[in-house]
Parts: C-alpha cells; structure tokens; sequence
C-alpha cells in the first residue's frame, strides 16, 4: 500500500466515502482506492488546527495498513525567490520550529528510546517520480526546498520571517512537522510536495495575501495529480 497525506482537495478527486479508522493513538479519516491510502491531515470538515492535528494517529495509520512510499502536500508561505506564489516544490529539509506537539513514537514510554538521525528524510526513487510527472506536465518544480513549521495557528510577523531567511529556510508552513519526522521514525519512504499560496510576512509592500478560490482549488489539485502519477510509477 501507498499513501498521500494532504491539506485539503482530496475530498474531491476520490470517489470513495471516507471512513473513521481507530488505531491506538486516536482516530484517523481516511479513503483507500484501489492501492493508495488518502489521509485527511485536518480530519473531515477541516475541523483539527495545524497545532492540534493528530499527527501520531495520521502516521500509525501509514504503519498498521503496511504502507511502504507516502507523499505528503502542505501549502506554504514563501520567504525566497526559490520558490515563488502559484509554483510547487520539494522539500529537502527542514527546521522543525514547533512546540507541545507530541512528536516521537519513540520516547522510552509506549516504543523504546531511539534517537532516529534525520539528515535523510526525503526519498530520491520519489523526489525523481515526482519530478518526472511535473515535467511531463510542463510544470517547473523547485527541487530543493528548506521548510520551516511554524507553530500557528498565528502567522509569523515580520521579524521571525527575516529571522527564519537568514536560517536558511525557503518557505514556511505549519503542517511538515512532526508528520515527516514520525514518518521516517517509522522507516516509511517518504516525500513532501509544498505549492507556495503568498508571500510570508513583511515580502508583499501590500500585506499578506492568499491565493484562493478557483485557483488555489486548480493548484492544490494539481500537486495531489502529481503525487498519484508518482506514486503509481514506484
Ligand atoms: N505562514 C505559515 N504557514 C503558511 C503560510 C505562511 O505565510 N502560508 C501558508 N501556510
């Protein structure tokens, strides 16, 4: 089995209902068609924040339904010229700036103490999948993106993002961690498509704007496209 873990826009290129499924760390809304598992990362009716999500429940469900490759989606705020608004991307690392989410399965309680290495997250037989189905598409696709995840549900304010550029970070969302860290914990291949929806704090002179409508519908389901082709190609 393989799986997608998404935002949002799932609901609406799948034809099978989802279900709630149980696993020991809370329960999860998922679909399965045919041999890809479709999670929704804020539960149906994008009811969770990305500080309250679920994110041990989401990844043990990858575990307990034996999934070997996950593609995961987040939109993002752009902090380079990496990647700019309305364009889709790779990540292939990150800084993981949240707190108080519950983020290791391995803690010495409920599994063992580990201490998992994370300079190798992202999967290249994926990121070359994925980068073959955008080219086919004629699509450009940043192929080396450094994604800062940010608390929330606030947005940052101008000085944590000139903070966060000097760091190195190229975009910056809410939702990368601790999923990608849980995933690799768990030894599942993994890569993570973000498509970037404004400009973060203080880089717009008119404020902070967000793609919406129509077009943020077209983009967020142009990445899962990608993801399936490449999924399918592994
Ligand atoms: N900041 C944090 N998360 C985001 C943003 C942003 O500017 N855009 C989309 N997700």
């Amino acid at each position: 089995m393989k799986a997608i873990i998404a935002g949002t826009a799932i609901e609406q290129i799948i034809n099978k209902p989802f279900k709630v499924y149980h696993t020991e760390y809370g329960d999860v809304d998922a679909s399965i068609d045919g041999d890809i598992l479709f999670i929704l990362r804020h539960r149906s009716g994008h009811t969770d924040a990305p500080h309250l999500i679920n994110y041990l429940a989401n990844v043990s469900l990858l575990e307990s339904m034996d999934v070997s490759h996950v593609i995961t989606t987040h939109a993002v705020g752009s902090i380079t010229e990496r990647l700019l608004p309305t364009n889709i991307g790779l990540v292939s690392d990150f800084i993981d700036f949240t707190q108080q989410r519950p983020f290791t399965f391995f803690d010495g309680v409920k599994r063992p103490l580990r201490h998992v290495p994370m300079n190798d997250v992202f999967d290249d037989e994926l990121r070359f999948q994925v980068i073959r189905a955008s080219v086919e598409r004629n699509l450009r696709i940043s192929p080396a993106l450094t994604y800062i995840t940010t608390n929330g549900p606030r947005l940052e304010s101008k000085a944590e993002i000139r903070a966060y550029r000097s760091w190195g970070a190229d975009v910056v969302g809410m939702t990368l961690n601790p999923e990608v860290n849980l995933i690799h914990e768990l030894g599942i291949k993994l890569s993570s498509i973000c498509f970037s929806i404004n400009w973060a704090a203080g880089l717009d002179e008119e404020g902070i704007s967000f793609i919406e409508g129509e077009s943020r519908k077209k983009l967020t389901l142009r990445v899962l496209d990608i993801a399936l082709d490449a999924l399918r190609s592994i």
